[in-house]
């Protein structure tokens, strides 16, 4: 059993579901399909990692992941639950217990790879969490964050976003505003870790994802499919969870008849970023020679 407040997470949580943390691995083995077989799109390989944190770590499978890839690095994951028990878990990966949007247990400059995905959208004052986040990450380090867009078209192409489209959507949304969270951090990210000045290269990937009637190339579909498939879990167990906070059986229901309706033409969005954090002259010895 979990001892963090069940009522400071939105959603069912894997330690509790074993629904909830197989519908996590499917998700990232989509997005791993996405990546062609790789982790992330950062050159990760090229720096050799020797620390990894994972944010949130849901079911595991992203930190057991990485643990497996990177069997040189420690691979640290966390999480405001435990994590669920699996068969194996690489003996390179440890697990702690920890509540993201307070303060953090490591020194500056700890890590070499920090990844979060749908996470910061969780946290209460995300842009707070994200400047404590990039803090614990070396110069020369990467930071990986992957988090939905509200962006949601509906049948006529205009942007509904995700809350206009459903009551459920809109509930879902509530709740997390309600908890100091913003439900819609995903776009805002890059322009954040911009004006921290902390980063010599930021890349972001917006991936639209067709939910009904839409074709964008296999790639984008293949994923769209995990990705309707995670909306409609959503639509299945969230209501339970929300029920104090006026989410209903039928949101849920309506919500997955949308998704299912081929003439309502929806897509969704995905930001992927992947950043890399400056190295000052103080870190790099030959750096300091050359400016002189
Ligand atoms: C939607 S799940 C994503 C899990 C995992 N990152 C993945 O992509 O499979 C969000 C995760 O964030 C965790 N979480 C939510 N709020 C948190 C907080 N304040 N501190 C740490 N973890 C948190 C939840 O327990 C859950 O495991």
């Amino acid at each position: 059993m979990s001892t963090s407040n069940p009522a400071s997470y939105v959603l069912v949580n894997s330690s509790d579901s074993h629904a909830e943390s197989d519908d996590l691995d499917t998700v990232h083995t989509g997005l791993v399909g996405y990546f062609c077989g790789r982790l992330t799109l950062a050159p990760l390989e090229e720096m050799n990692p020797k620390s990894i944190l994972e944010l949130g770590a849901g079911s595991g499978a992203w930190a057991i992941d990485a643990a497996a890839r990177f069997p040189q690095a420690h691979v640290l994951a966390t999480d405001l639950f435990p994590m669920p028990p699996r068969g194996s878990i690489p003996s390179n990966l440890r697990f702690m217990q920890l509540d993201l949007s307070k303060s953090y247990p490591f020194e500056d400059e700890s890590f070499d790879v920090i990844h979060g995905r749908f996470i910061i959208m969780h946290l209460a004052n995300g842009p707070e969490a994200l400047s404590r986040i990039v803090k614990l990450l070396k110069p020369g380090g990467w930071l990986l964050l992957e988090e939905p867009d509200d962006e949601l078209l509906d049948h006529n192409g205009r942007n509904t976003g995700l809350a206009g489209a459903s009551a459920f959507a809109q509930k879902f949304h509530n709740a997390l505003r309600r908890r100091g969270a913003d439900p819609v951090i995903g776009p805002k990210l890059a322009e954040l870790l911009k004006r921290s000045y902390q980063f010599m290269e930021i890349n972001v990937k917006l991936v639209t994802l067709p939910l009904s009637g839409h074709d964008f190339g296999s790639a984008a579909n293949a994923l769209a499919k995990v990705w309707k498939a995670r909306y409609k879990h959503l639509g299945r167990t969230t209501p339970a969870k929300l029920a104090g906070e006026g989410m209903t059986e039928e949101d849920g229901r309506e919500f997955i008849a949308r998704l299912d309706d081929p003439n309502f033409n929806q897509t969704s969005m995905l930001n992927i970023v992947w950043a890399k954090k400056r190295i000052d002259y103080a870190h790099s010895p030959r750096l300091i020679r050359a400016k002189y």
